[in-house]
């Protein structure tokens, strides 16, 4: 089971008055208990029991992120891991970028029910550039963690039928090149290694001599390690499964096959792979560490993976975001801080800078104004000077224009005496030549001529 979470905790004292009041109860009832023996069966030994009923009743559920290149061999480990064939088509993967899919899947063995979450990180590895590869992943893990805290600073939570999507391991698939680790690894682990727990897998460890799968372990361990990555150790605190999960941590990375195929050995249908020259059995030890990852991921740890969630990772997600809120649980004198002293000390802080905001803004726009008048008048004002000086060119170009009017019509007046003149002349010739004509006639009659 989860802790019971620190805020419903700070609400009960938030409502019960004075913090400090409230605190101080709390410290006498736990210091003031009195150990007594019981004189006959009461019944509460039956607790356990109740609280498996009850998660028997309720169902599991669990969240796995595969994240590996492509073809490393994740929906068949899948496959092999829940001895089920979950459908899915294969994604393209000629995507420009990493894309994050999900599929739920509902599974019962005997009367308990498991919700699953198989999460890919489709296209992972096949861009050219691979610098971003690992964001989409942190997103969708965030996202998680956010809808879940959303969920809890609800008025009217539902948190116990709330569907968990928070990934509870993130498979690493590692190829098997026996070399070291491609800086894709390392960058993409250690984004990843503060919000869920990684559980680094060596895939299709058989195409790996047993030789160099030894060296390519103690060279992934030492990688991880000088490069700061916190990967997922078994838990040696529970000391029905100290031993196991201590010797299980030395064999980190997990070297895996995966099969779906069953041949017969012997007289038993097992899970292997078979090549010409022989056949790997899924389930050997000798020949892969299959049944180790099985065994520490579903049969061992799959509660302490769920309660990592919770307690580390989601924990670490919350305090980040409420302090990005501005929550603190002391103030600098380092007493305790109520929930409402800081919404109010956070809502008298934003009024203030909204209301800066808003003085600024009116400032702005105050200013802007000023700039839009005098801007205006100064096109005013120009055009005001363009009208001038047009009216002044439209006057000159008129006044020359009847100068010009006026020397035209003197020519005029003047052309028109002078054709008077020569008319006069021309008919005072055409008369005085006339008159001679008919002199002459005369003067040719009388001469005898006619
Ligand atoms: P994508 O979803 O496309 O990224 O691929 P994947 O990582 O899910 O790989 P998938 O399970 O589809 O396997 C790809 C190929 O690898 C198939 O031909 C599998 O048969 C083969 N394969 C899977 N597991 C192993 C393994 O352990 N060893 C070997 N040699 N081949 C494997
Ligand atoms: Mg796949």
């Amino acid at each position: 089971m989860y802790p019971v979470p620190v805020a419903g905790v700070r609400e009960l004292l938030v409502t019960s008055g004075s913090t400090m009041a409230a605190a101080e109860v709390a410290r006498q009832m736990s210091e003031g208990a009195r150990n007594l023996s019981l004189s006959g069966h009461v019944g509460f030994d039956s607790m356990p029991d109740q609280l498996v009923n009850k998660s028997v009743c309720q169902g599991f559920c669990f969240n796995i992120l595969c994240v590996g290149e492509t073809g490393l061999g994740k929906s068949t480990l899948m496959d092999t891991l829940f001895n089920t064939r979950f459908e899915g088509d294969p994604a393209a993967h000629n995507q420009p970028g990493v894309h994050i899919k999900s599929n739920n899947y509902e599974l019962q063995e005997s009367n308990v029910r498991l919700k699953l979450s198989i999460v890919n990180s489709v296209g992972f590895g096949d861009q050219i550039n691979k610098e971003e590869s690992y964001k989409s992943i942190v997103e969708f893990i965030d996202a998680q963690f956010e809808a879940y805290l959303q969920e809890e600073l609800k008025i009217k939570r539902t948190l116990h039928n709330y569907h968990d999507s928070r990934i509870h391991v993130c498979l690493y698939f590692i190829a098997p090149t026996g070399h070291s680790l491609k800086s894709l690894d390392l960058v993409t682990m250690k984004k990843l290694d503060s919000k869920v727990n990684i559980i680094p897998i060596i895939a299709k460890a058989d195409s790996i001599s047993k030789n160099e799968l030894q060296k390519f372990k103690i060279k992934i361990m030492s990688e991880l390690v000088s490069n700061g990555v916190q990967i997922y150790q078994f838990p040696t605190d529970d000391e029905t499964v100290a031993e196991i999960n201590g010797t299980m941590n030395a064999h980190l990375p997990f070297a895996v096959v995966g099969s779906t195929e069953e041949i017969k050995i012997g007289n038993k249908m097992m899970k292997a792979r078979q090549y010409p020259w022989g056949t790997v059995q899924v389930e050997n030890e000798n020949h892969c560490d299959f049944v180790k990852l099985r065994e520490m991921l579903i049969r061992v740890n799959m509660e302490d993976l769920r309660e990592q969630t919770h307690a580390r990772h989601y924990e670490l997600y919350r305090r980040c975001k409420l302090e990005e809120m501005g929550f603190k649980d002391t103030d600098p004198d380092n007493k305790p801080f109520s929930l409402q002293e800081t919404y109010e000390a956070k809502r008298n802080e934003f009024l203030g800078e909204l209301q800066k905001k808003e003085e600024e803004m009116r400032q702005m726009f105050v200013m802007r104004v000023k700039e839009k008048e005098s801007e205006l008048k100064e096109a005013e004002k120009e055009l005001h000077d363009k009208f001038d000086r047009l009216k002044k060119l439209h006057q000159d170009e008129k006044k020359k224009l009847e100068d010009k009017k006026k020397s035209l019509d003197d020519e005029i007046n003047a052309f028109k005496q002078r054709k008077t003149a020569a008319e006069l002349l021309q008919s005072q010739a055409q008369q005085s030549g006339s008159q001679q004509t008919l002199k002459r006639d005369k003067e040719r009659k009388n001469s005898g001529f006619l």
